[in-house]
């Protein structure tokens, strides 16, 4: 029947241009080009199109331009007839009806067919090419024939032409597209979908690790910067962690704004301004870490303590509740954590005698679901060891880690209050300097290690709970590693609090080593006095807040580090402002000369130092956080130099002169089969990506981590 058909539409075919060459005269341009091609059609070498196609795009209202410059390849020649803005829109509704399943939201590959985003067409990249590959499909894969007309496959041609160009530029199209709702399971399966980035540390173990490696050892040389978004802020610095969901990045910028920006171009989607009062007291800055993501919204601390609900892809305030009284001495600096229905948020306001808390909120109405209070009030359990009073102190500034099989929540705690004088706080001051293991369900202490008792030197144990799944002593054991701000790193079992391991990673001098109970032998010397101690480490301690990263394939822990001493003063009589604080202790720095600045890799089961990387040391030290890949790589930053380090040897392999403070710890993620590096520099997010040449046809980021 078919061949019956053709043969018939042959002859008619060729019929029809004979009339018209004898009307028109064989010479004549209009009919010699026809002419060419249904020949070339009858003699097999135009199988793309069929007989119908062909005398559509023949007539005089043909919209192809076949004529133009008919060379005997249609693939040149032929483009999409159905392009205009409502059969583009029509080929979107069709690329989501039938596509979008293997093909991902806007040609982003991922769900087993691949992405478009830099991608060389092995079946040709021709309207024409595409058109057949759509229509036909491809023998022998999941790509089959979808019984599509013609009119609709066109249709689709020039909406893929459409996103296939704005990738090659790095431009999402459609910044309008909703951001896909973030489920609990989501958050728990971070780990496996490295093309985005969750949460604060990058997943619930706190590993700040990524299973990408398009950036590798090999490639890293050639990274390069690929956009900058500026932010107004007069902050001196931005330590936002980035968000990236889809397409959407979330960041913060000091001291009340949110941004959602375009993830492959830097653009503004939208931005959220929080009106704070004139007065507010933050110690050390107006800081803010960044936000946290479930369903489709957003939550973010503010400054005047107060968690705030928005829209991911609007902005607008879904909800807002009071978590703490601003002229109490409370704000937040840190970013939330997201755990199942819920939105976890830690205070910061020690340094103005504030009662440290940790507090649950429904992520859905705002309400508050629990809160523990890091130290207790007076006549509570605890107050012992507070001589019988109240507590003060005890923040709660950085965000903490979650084990969800163990249900338990993991947060650090800060210093006792007030921070360098300790005679009106006789005792240990727990909960302070201590991590605790809450429940998850119920905020319930289940169990805590103290790892400094009664703090003299501001040594708050605010950093990320690192989760870790390792042999010691020949039993794998679930446990928490931690190098803390006082210079020693720690190894716990995170199911019981039970102490493993204590060991200085930096060099200190306040303690004659660690008991077997985990209790440190502190040196009478080491405590402030009115003429000054000189201390190791100093008040910003071995590390402090800065993200350590950790890479469970090399069992290796990488921490930024500093090798300070600080000099300490105590001083009942007189109590000294400084920097609006009434204290009646304090530090000043050591000498800057003898400052060692370094990112160390720690074996995790013993706390060795594997290697080593140093940096000159300045005078003004803001190390920002460090980010691991499994291309083998440790990103980070300090003073206004970004580098990338060989995970294995410590060896520099890439650096960036930022032209600012780098204060942040870098994120990553892949979008159009590219995988970006981003990091807050001076006042602005930097992105960094290789040349988009360097991407074979077939890397595909996200086909290969779905
Ligand atoms: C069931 C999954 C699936 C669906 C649905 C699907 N594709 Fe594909 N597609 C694939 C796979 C797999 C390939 C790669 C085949 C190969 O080359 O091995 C592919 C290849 C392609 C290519 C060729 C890429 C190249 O390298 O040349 C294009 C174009 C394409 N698809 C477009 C579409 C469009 C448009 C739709 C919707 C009408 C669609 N696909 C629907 C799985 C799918």
């Amino acid at each position: 029947m078919l061949v019956k058909r053709v043969v018939v539409l042959v002859a008619v075919g060729m019929g029809l241009v004979a009339i018209a060459g004898l009307i028109a005269g064989a010479s004549d341009n209009r009919v010699r080009w026809r002419e060419w091609i249904v020949f070339d059609k009858a003699v097999g070498k135009l199988d793309e199109i069929s007989w119908i196609d062909l005398f559509r795009m023949l007539g005089p209202a043909s919209d192809t331009h076949l004529q133009r410059a008919y060379n005997g390849n249609p693939f040149e020649v032929i483009t999409s007839p159905r392009g205009s803005k409502d059969d583009i829109e029509a080929g979107e509704r069709l690329y989501r009806e039938h596509c979008i399943s293997c093909h991902g939201d806007q040609g982003r590959g991922g769900l087993g067919g691949p992405s478009f985003y830099n991608r060389t067409f092995r079946q040709g990249r021709s309207d024409l090419a595409l058109y057949r590959t759509i229509k036909s499909g491809i023998p022998g894969t999941p790509m089959v024939d979808r019984g599509l007309s013609r009119d609709d496959v066109w249709k689709l041609v020039s909406y893929l032409d459409g996103i296939i160009v704005a990738a090659d530029r790095g431009v999402s199209t459609l910044v309008t597209v909703p951001l896909e709702p973030v489920t609990a399971a989501d958050l728990r399966d971070a780990d496996n979908r490295p093309a985005e980035w969750l949460m604060y540390a990058g997943a619930y173990g706190g590993h700040r690790h990524s299973r990408l490696d398009q950036i590798n050892r090999g490639n890293v040389g050639q990274l390069r910067n690929e956009w900058v978004r500026q932010l107004p802020t007069n902050a001196e610095r931005v330590e936002t962690s980035p968000i990236i969901r889809g397409s959407m990045m979330f960041v913060t910028e000091p001291p009340n704004r949110v941004y959602a920006l375009n993830a492959a171009s830097g653009q503004v989607i939208w931005s959220y301004t929080r009106n704070l009062p004139a007065r507010l007291a933050v110690c050390c800055g107006p800081h803010n870490r960044g936000v946290a993501l479930l369903g489709d919204r957003i939550f973010v601390g503010t400054l005047d303590a107060h968690l705030i609900a928005l829209d991911a892809n609007t902005g607008s305030v879904v909800w807002d509740v009071a978590v703490a009284e601003p002229s109490n001495g409370y704000a937040i600096t840190g970013a939330p954590l997201a755990v199942d229905g819920m939105v976890i948020t830690g205070v910061a306001g020690a340094d103005y005698g504030a009662r440290g808390f940790v507090d649950a909120y429904d992520s859905v109405t705002g309400k508050r679901r629990w809160r523990f209070y890091t130290v207790p009030a007076a006549g509570e359990p605890g107050s012992e060891t507070w001589g019988g009073h109240a507590g003060a102190g005890g923040s709660t500034w950085v965000t903490g880690s979650f084990d969800p099989e163990l249900r338990l929540i993991y947060w650090g705690v800060g210093n006792p209050s007030p921070s360098f004088y300790g005679e009106g706080r006789p005792g240990d001051n727990l909960n302070t300097a201590s991590v605790i293991a809450l429940e998850a369900d119920t905020g319930k202490l289940r169990w805590r290690f103290q790892f400094t008792p009664h703090d003299l030197h501001d040594w708050d144990s605010v950093q990320t709970p690192v989760l870790v799944d390792a042999v010691v002593g020949n039993v794998k054991r679930k446990l928490l590693a931690w190098a803390n701000r006082n210079a020693f790193y720690y190894l716990l079992d995170r199911a019981t609090g039970e102490f493993l391991l204590g060991t200085p990673f930096v060099r200190q001098t306040w303690a004659d080593g660690i008991d077997a109970s985990g209790r440190p032998r502190v040196r009478p010397q080491s405590l402030p006095t009115r003429e000054g101690a000189l201390v190791y480490p100093g008040v910003d301690g071995g590390t402090n807040w800065w993200p350590p990263t950790y890479d469970s394939d090399l069992d290796l822990i990488y921490v930024p580090t500093l090798d300070h001493g600080g000099i300490f003063f105590a001083s009942p009589d007189h109590p000294v402002e400084v920097g609006g604080e009434t204290l009646a202790g304090w530090d000043i720095a050591n000498n800057d000369e003898d400052m060692i600045v370094a990112v160390k890799a720690l074996e995790v089961a013993t706390g060795r130092v594997r290697w080593q990387y140093v940096r000159p040391p300045r005078k003004a030290h803001t190390p920002g956080g460090l980010m691991s890949t499994a291309g083998r790589l440790v990103f980070g930053g300090d003073n206004e130099t970004l580098f990338a380090l060989d995970a294995e040897t410590g060896k520099e392999l890439w650096h960036f002169e930022a032209g600012g403070w780098v204060s942040a710890a870098p994120v990553t993620y892949a979008l159009g089969g590219r995988q970006y590096v981003a990091v807050a520099v001076g006042r602005t997010i930097m992105a960094f990506a290789l040349p988009p040449l360097q991407n074979t046809a077939d890397t595909d980021v996200q086909a290969r981590h779905p």
